[in-house]
């Protein structure tokens, strides 16, 4: 089983997901690749560090989006990836990538989606004031994290908890569950019908 990750920035949650394939604990799953967008980010040195092939694709490269994503699909086909994992990867997809792995193809949030979507969901929950924030791992579709939810976990803001307390609360809640859900995935264990998914025996 074959999983691609994208990523853009710092990798914490790449990482994770590399060092439970290594070990043979992510359901006999393999990292195939990492895709970024960004030469510099510290995501790239971590694959390195881990044994996993590192592809750039420069957006600035190409035409259009549609074209940066052709050739990223080609990658991938190449690599025959079975999933998609996007890992704090910054940019929205459009339908050449979202139609072609409609149903494998994953992202990690750090918010009770539907609860703030989007950018610096940790800040939103904590402005908002919000007692009870999480993480949510969901099929990708092509709305800004609108797609179905495969697991969350819900994590209690306590008082004079900071953006970086409750950041660091939520990247290791992320370093647990996006693993657990990639190796259910390995393990064929998802089903997606609609909007409903199902987990059989995890
Ligand atoms: C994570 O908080 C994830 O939920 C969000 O982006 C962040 C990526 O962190 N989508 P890292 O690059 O994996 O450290």
């Amino acid at each position: 089983y074959r999983i691609a990750i994208f990523a853009s920035g710092e990798g914490s949650n790449f990482q994770a997901l590399a060092e439970r394939a290594n070990a043979g604990e992510l359901g006999g799953a393999e990292i195939a690749l990492l895709v970024c967008d960004k030469p510099s980010a510290p995501v790239v040195q971590r694959a390195e560090r881990l044994g996993v092939q590192a592809h750039l694709f420069k957006p600035k490269d190409y035409d259009s989006r549609e074209a940066y994503e052709r050739e990223i699909v080609h990658k991938l086909e190449e690599h025959r990836v079975d999933l998609v994992v996007l890992a704090g990867y910054m940019r929205l997809l459009t339908p050449v990538i979202v139609d072609k792995y409609r149903g494998r193809l994953i992202n990690i949030h750090p918010s009770l989606l539907p609860a703030f979507p989007g950018k610096d969901a940790i800040g939103q929950a904590l402005a908002y004031g919000v007692k009870v924030s999480g993480v949510t791992v969901h099929f990708v579709d092509e709305g800004m994290d609108t797609g179905p939810i495969i697991a969350q976990k819900a994590l209690p803001i306590v008082s004079g908890e900071t953006v970086d307390s409750l950041a660091q609360a939520i990247h290791a809640i992320e370093r647990e569950l996006y693993p657990q859900v990639v190796s259910w995935f390995a393990k064929g264990l998802v089903q997606l019908d609609g909007r409903q998914v199902t987990v059989s025996n995890p």
